[in-house]
């Protein structure tokens, strides 16, 4: 079968493509090519698969050559980060709006012109919901909670939700979204996110650096490791209509934990010292976009699924030691 990463450049698309490579099926099918369109080349381990050829460019402008392609699978994850989307308005609109209409558009296309849908994977995230004055959150989001984004990212993330759906519901594609808990602990240089001090104040320690929190401790968010996000979309691609019920989203699964407990998690792990590497100095603008950002998650669809989240913060960060061990790599650069 042949497979589509957006976005298979980035942080979680080049994970999932080493996952389903080294796998080398994918819903029970042998993986014969998977193509990977990024603005940005893939990492050079994944460059050098022959199974893989990488596409660089805008989204944007691949949709239209997309047309022409059979794919068997999506999974749609390009996308500008939630910082980039507020301070850049006009790129969060083009990246993510209009990026995801053109892929879903050339996908369509297939579909009138006779060929089986497209099992589609859009990577969401839980910034679709946030405290609207009329919806207070309540103290957990689940699957049902009124999404009622309070970020432009988060508004893209739950307009493509609808159109993955009514995509779907037209027969033009076989879509499901599956929203992204925050990922950590994140390899690499900090990001343009404004959830990226959530791998800072662990990854940066670890390395021996300084690492700034700018929001309080008692911040609570549900946070999952890179892999658990990685199997949480292939299970959501392999799952048979009937399992992932309706066309609505579904929350993958998260760890529901305060930034204290992260930091106790981290004493635990890597010692007094490590953890002292951590300041405080709070940022106006990061903690005004995470206030508005779940404290935490349900997940019964997920759940349904036989998914799980990791049960400690502890786990989250040996396994983050662990695949630092494993890549080295992942210590200096994206991996
Ligand atoms: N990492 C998280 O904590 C998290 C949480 C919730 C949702 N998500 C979602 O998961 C997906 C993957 O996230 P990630 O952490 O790997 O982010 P990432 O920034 O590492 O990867 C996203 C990739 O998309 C590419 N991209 C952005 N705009 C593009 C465009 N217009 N054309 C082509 N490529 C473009 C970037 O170059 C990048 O490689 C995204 O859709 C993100 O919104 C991530």
């Amino acid at each position: 079968m042949r497979v589509l990463i957006t976005g298979g450049g980035g942080f979680v698309g080049a994970r999932l493509a080493r996952t389903m490579l080294a796998k080398g099926t994918l819903a029970g099918r042998r993986i014969e090519q998977v193509v990977l369109a990024d603005q940005v080349a893939p990492p050079a381990d994944l460059a050098a698969d022959r199974r893989v050829e990488s596409r660089v460019g805008k989204l944007l402008g691949q949709c239209q050559a997309l047309r022409d392609e059979a794919f068997d699978g999506v999974f749609h994850l390009a996308s500008a980060v939630s910082g980039e989307c507020e301070s850049d308005f006009d790129l969060g609109l083009a990246s993510n709006l209009d990026s995801t209409r053109a892929l879903l558009d050339a996908l369509r296309y297939r579909a009138t012109q006779g060929a089986a849908p497209t099992r589609v994977v859009f990577s969401s995230s839980i910034a679709v919901f946030g405290p609207d004055p009329a919806y207070p959150f309540p103290p957990l989001v689940g699957d049902d909670t009124l999404p009622t984004p309070q970020t432009s990212y988060g508004t893209q993330k739950l307009i493509c939700e609808h159109l993955v759906s009514d995509y779907t519901r037209k027969g033009f594609i076989d879509g499901r979204a599956a929203r992204l808990v925050t990922v950590t602990v994140r390899p690499g240089r900090p990001n343009g996110a404004a959830s990226s001090f959530f791998s800072g104040i662990i990854r940066e320690p670890l390395a021996g650096e300084e690492a700034v929190l700018p929001v309080s401790p008692d911040v609570a968010h549900p946070v999952a490791s890179p892999q658990t996000m990685v199997d949480g979309l292939i299970a959501v691609y392999e799952a048979s209509r009937e399992a992932f019920v309706g066309r609505s989203a579904i929350t993958l699964p998260g760890l529901n934990v305060t930034v204290q407990q992260m930091l106790d998690a981290l004493e635990k792990v890597a010692g007094p010292k490590v953890r002292a590497r951590v300041r405080f100095e709070r940022d106006e603008r990061i903690a005004g976009i995470v206030a508005n950002w779940p404290r935490g998650v349900t997940t019964a669809r997920a759940t349904a699924l036989g998914l799980k989240a990791e049960t400690t913060f502890e786990d989250i960060i040996r396994k983050y030691i662990a695949d630092c061990a494993a890549t080295p790599a992942a210590l200096r650069g994206m991996s």
